[in-house]
C-alpha cells in the first residue's frame, strides 16, 4: 500500500522525513522521532493491514510498510512467533522501534575490545535485558553499534513491531560470538 493510504502513517513519514534531514547527528534524530513512533503505534490498526501480519514458521519475518524512494527512510513491520530470535546483530544505523502487539524482548551485548571498525577480534559480553510491552519504544545509534538480539521466548506470545530505520534495511552486521568476527548479511522482507 501507499503511505498516502492512510492519513495517520502519510503523516508520519512525512514529519519523520523532515525531522531526520534537520537531524544529522543519529543520536538528536532518534530523540526527534520516538515521540512519532509513539504516536504511530496508537494509530497502528488505521493503516497496518493483514499482508504486514505476515508469519513464518521459519523466522521472524519483516514486513515492508514504507521505503522512500531515496532510500532515505524505511518502516517494517515485524512479527515474531514464539520462539523466534535475531542472531547478534547491529544495523549500522539508527532506529526507531515500536512495539503494537505482544511482549518483544531485547537483550544487549557489549563489545569489550576497542571498535576498530574491524570484523575480527571482536570480544562481546552479554549486558542486560529490556521488556517491551505494547505501546513501548526504544530506539539506538550506531558508533558505537548497539549490539543486540530481539525476539519472543517460547513462552509467550506473538509479537509484533513498527521499526523505522534511516535507510534501506536490506543488510546488517551478524557477529560470531565464538569466533569473535562479525560479517555483513543479506536480509530479505516481505514486500507490501
Ligand atoms: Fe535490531
Amino acid at each position: 500500500m501507499s503511505a498516502a493510504a492512510s492519513p495517520a502513517l502519510a503523516a508520519f513519514i512525512a514529519e519523520a522525513s523532515a525531522r531526520s534531514r534537520r537531524q544529522p547527528e543519529p543520536a538528536d534524530c532518534v530523540l526527534a522521532l520516538a515521540p512519532l513512533m509513539l504516536e504511530l503505534i496508537a494509530e497502528a490498526g488505521t493503516f497496518l493491514e493483514p499482508q504486514h501480519f505476515r508469519s513464518s514458521e521459519a523466522g521472524y519475518s519483516r514486513n515492508l510498510v514504507f521505503d522512500a524512494p531515496d532510500a532515505s527512510l524505511s518502516l517494517y513491520s515485524i512479527v515474531w512467533l514464539p520462539g523466534q530470535w535475531t542472531p547478534v546483530h547491529d544495523h549500522g544505523s539508527w532506529g526507531v522501534v515500536g512495539v503494537v502487539e505482544g511482549l518483544l524482548e531485547e537483550r544487549s551485548w557489549v563489545r569489550l575490545s576497542p571498535d576498530r571498525g574491524a570484523d575480527v577480534d571482536i570480544d562481546l559480553a552479554r549486558g542486560g535485558t529490556i521488556l517491551l510491552p505494547r505501546g513501548a519504544v526504544t530506539s539506538f545509534v550506531p558508533n558505537p553499534d548497539h549490539i543486540h538480539v530481539t525476539g519472543v521466548p517460547a513462552d509467550r506470545g506473538r509479537a509484533v513491531s513498527l521499526h523505522l530505520y534511516g535507510r534501506t534495511m536490506s543488510d546488517f552486521n551478524i557477529y560470531d560470538v565464538g569466533a569473535r568476527t562479525r560479517r555483513r548479511i543479506r536480509v530479505a522482507h516481505n514486500e507490501s
